[in-house]
C-alpha cells in the first residue's frame, strides 16, 4: 500500500465506488492528461493554475496506480507542439515539472516508482533536464511502478527518428543487409522511446476531446480508448476506476477471434 507522506485526500480514497478486477489490471495505462486551461477559464483562474491543479490530479493517479499494480503510466505532459503556447504558459509547465519532482522524489522512491521519459527532454530548459536525469538515475534500480513522462514527445517525430537510426546503423554497418529487408516490428520497436515497454492497452483522455494529438502513434495499434468530459484537474480515483472496469468489460481480440471460435 502506498505510504502517504505527503497530505492525500483519504476521503476521495475511501469514495471509490467503482469496482474493478484485481485480477485484470492493465499492465500500461496511457493518459492525455487534457482540460487544465479550460478548468482554470471556468474558475476564472490563470491557465497555469489549471496546470498546478492538474499535477495535483497526477499525483494521486499515480498513487493509485501504483497501488492496485499498474506496471506503466504514460502521460502526456508536453508535445512537441506544445511549444507553440505562450512563453509564461511554457515556462510555468517547465516549473512545474521541476518542482513536482524536486517535491515528490522522496516519496515516489519510498513507493518504489521508476521514472522515466519518453520525447527529446535535451531540448528542455536545463534546470528540467537536470532534475529528470537525478530522478531516473536515483529511481532506476527500483521496482514498482514505471512512471513514463512524455515531455517534448511527438508520436510522428518519434517514428521519424527511429527511421533515420535505424538508417544510421544501417550505413555504420551495424545492421545487415538481410535484417535491413526482413526489418519488423520488434527490430523497429528496438528503436522509439518507448524500447522494452508494452504497447499501452488503454488509453484515457479527459476533457471531451476524442483524438489522439500525436500521442503513441505507432504504440496504439490495439490501445482501448477511454474518452470523458471531465477536465484532468476534476479526474478522480473514481474516475480511473471506471476507464479500467471498462476496459476490463472490453472483448480485445487484436485483429483474431474470440477464443473458442477459431475453428
Ligand atoms: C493539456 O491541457 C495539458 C497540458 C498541455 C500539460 C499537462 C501538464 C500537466 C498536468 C502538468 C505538468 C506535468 C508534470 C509531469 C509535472 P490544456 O492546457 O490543453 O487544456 P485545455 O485544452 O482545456 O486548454
Amino acid at each position: 500500500m502506498w505510504k502517504f507522506l505527503n497530505g492525500t485526500n483519504k476521503k476521495e480514497v475511501n469514495d471509490v465506488s467503482v469496482k474493478i478486477d484485481m485480477n485484470n489490471i492493465p499492465v500500461h495505462i496511457a493518459i492525455i492528461m487534457d482540460g487544465n486551461g479550460r478548468w482554470a477559464k471556468q474558475k476564472n483562474l490563470p491557465r497555469t493554475l489549471g496546470h498546478k491543479a492538474g499535477v495535483e490530479t497526477l499525483k494521486k493517479i499515480v498513487r493509485e496506480c501504483s497501488d492496485i499494480g499498474v506496471k506503466y503510466l504514460t502521460v502526456y505532459a508536453f508535445s512537441t507542439e506544445n511549444w507553440k503556447r505562450p512563453k509564461d504558459e511554457v515556462s510555468g509547465l517547465m516549473k512545474l515539472l521541476v518542482e513536482y519532482l524536486k517535491n515528490e522524489l522522496n516519496e515516489l522512491n519510498e513507493n518504489n516508482v521508476i521514472i522515466r521519459t519518453i520525447g527529446n527532454i535535451y531540448k528542455l530548459p536545463k534546470p528540467c533536464i537536470d532534475i529528470l536525469n537525478e530522478s531516473i538515475e536515483d529511481t532506476k534500480n527500483n521496482s514498482g511502478l514505471v512512471l513514463n513522462l512524455a515531455l517534448n514527445y511527438g508520436g510522428r517525430y518519434e517514428i521519424l527518428r527511429a527511421v533515420k537510426n535505424i538508417f544510421n546503423d544501417y550505413e555504420k554497418g551495424l545492421i545487415s543487409d538481410e535484417d535491413m529487408r526482413n526489418l519488423d516490428d520488434n527490430k523497429f520497436e528496438e528503436y522509439l522511446y518507448t524500447k522494452g515497454i508494452p504497447d499501452p492497452d488503454v488509453i484515457i483522455r479527459p476533457s471531451g476531446e476524442q483524438r489522439l494529438s500525436n500521442f503513441l502513434l505507432w504504440q496504439c495499434a490495439y490501445s482501448e480508448f477511454w474518452y470523458s468530459n471531465i477536465n484532468w484537474p476534476d479526474f478522480s480515483i473514481n474516475d480511473l476506476h471506471k476507464a479500467i472496469s471498462d476496459y476490463q468489460n472490453r472483448d480485445r481480440r487484436f485483429g483474431g477471434v474470440n477464443n473458442g471460435e477459431n475453428k
